[in-house]
């Protein structure tokens, strides 16, 4: 007879504990394989938040270097709103008749196992395994209420998925998982929040979408610009505390630009070294997105201009600068300068060096 394991839950997103249980109850109960079981979304849950798709992508690059661990989307395709375990353990049961399974959960769980569907049928189709949660001792007369197993793995602490989806810790999550959500802007939500106000992260939207747009263009990576859009502001709204801490950390060098670079420099950063992400282009183009530099790549001028010229911009000469942008991009970053000069000049504020470096370099292919 076949053992089979199954740890049901919403994986938004799978991250190592979820393994970690897997393993242990692999090896502890000798069992052939261990079924990752996620369940339909709730729509009135609003803290799950990456799509079913994403879920299903996130789990196949978890599990790819363990043979006996699998993804059953089962629950994923039925028609029912809500799926019931012993619904699902029946259906089981009829497909693999030749096959034991048992049912994985948190020892916080057991608390509420009396108002599972069908409970006391459900106890003598499947044996239920307890996992310890910190902080949940699970009750000796509920064990063997429901004739449970108790594994024994003490898991370290609470993982908290809502940190995972926010950015504040992602050291649980495997690396391919972590590309994968940077990839697909996975959780841009949650993460941009973090830092944001609404008008703010509404703001980095924008700039993401002209800049995809932007970049369709003028034949650039359209995936790059968004994410470069989407995150270029992330610092923004930082304590200048924080951000001052942060460039001391990372880049001291950068302190002694003018304050308001900072932004772009700590949300370059942010993005290399806590989201982890790898493309050295997206990170350059949030890096120089606030002042431009000598030297740009077609994907920073493309996500400088997009932060320029974002729907909700409003000044003097951002019309004509938004026809240019779809132009020609030398043009446009040129013009910009221009505007930017007189604007500066308008309210006395100095031009600085590297201003002024940057201008007379642009305005030169501007002239050609
Ligand atoms: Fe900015
Ligand atoms: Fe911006």
């Amino acid at each position: 007879m076949k053992k089979i394991g199954i740890l049901g839950g919403t994986f938004d997103p799978i991250h190592n504990q979820h393994i970690e249980i897997a393993k242990a109850a692999y090896k502890k109960l000798k069992l052939d394989e261990v079924w990752i079981l996620p369940t339909k979304l709730n729509p009135l849950k609003t803290n799950i938040s990456a799509t079913t798709e994403q879920r299903i992508a996130m789990i196949k690059l978890a599990i790819q270097d363990f043979s006996w661990l699998k993804l059953n989307q089962y629950e994923l395709t039925t028609k029912e709103k809500v799926n019931y375990t012993i619904d699902t353990i029946k259906a089981f049961q009829k497909k693999y008749p030749d096959t034991e399974f048992s049912f994985i959960i948190g020892s916080d769980n057991l608390l509420s196992l009396n108002k599972w569907k069908d409970i006391h049928q459900l106890i003598t189709l499947v044996k239920f395994i307890v996992i310890n949660r910190p902080n949940f001792q699970p009750s000796i007369s509920l064990m063997e209420k429901y004739h449970c197993q108790n594994l024994t793995l003490e898991l370290p602490n609470n993982i908290s998925s809502s940190k995972i989806r926010t950015g504040e810790n992602i050291d649980l999550l495997n690396q391919d998982v972590i590309n994968y959500i940077n990839d697909n802007l996975v959780y841009y939500k949650e993460r941009l929040k973090f830092h944001l106000t609404n008008e703010r992260y509404q703001h980095c939207l924008n700039v993401g979408e002209t800049a995809k747009k932007l970049a369709i263009k003028h034949h650039e990576n359209p995936e790059k610009a968004l994410i470069a859009g989407t995150y270029h502001d992330i610092a923004k709204q930082w304590p200048k505390e924080k951000l001052i801490n942060y460039l001391k950390q990372y880049y001291p060098k950068g302190l002694s630009a003018p304050f308001n670079l900072y932004h772009g420099y700590a949300g370059a950063l942010y993005l290399q070294h806590h989201l982890k992400y790898q493309d050295k282009e997206i990170i350059s183009a949030i890096f120089n997105h606030t002042s431009g530099a000598v030297k740009m790549t077609k994907l920073e001028l493309i996500v400088l201009l997009a932060d320029k010229i974002s729907p909700e911009r409003n000044y003097s000469g951002v019309n004509e600068l938004r026809k240019l942008a779809q132009k020609n991009l030398t043009l446009a970053f040129s013009k910009y300068l221009e505007i930017l000069k007189v604007s500066l000049a308008a309210r006395k504020l100095p031009l600085t060096e590297e201003f002024n470096s940057i201008y007379q370099t642009w305005h030169k292919k501007q002239v050609k």
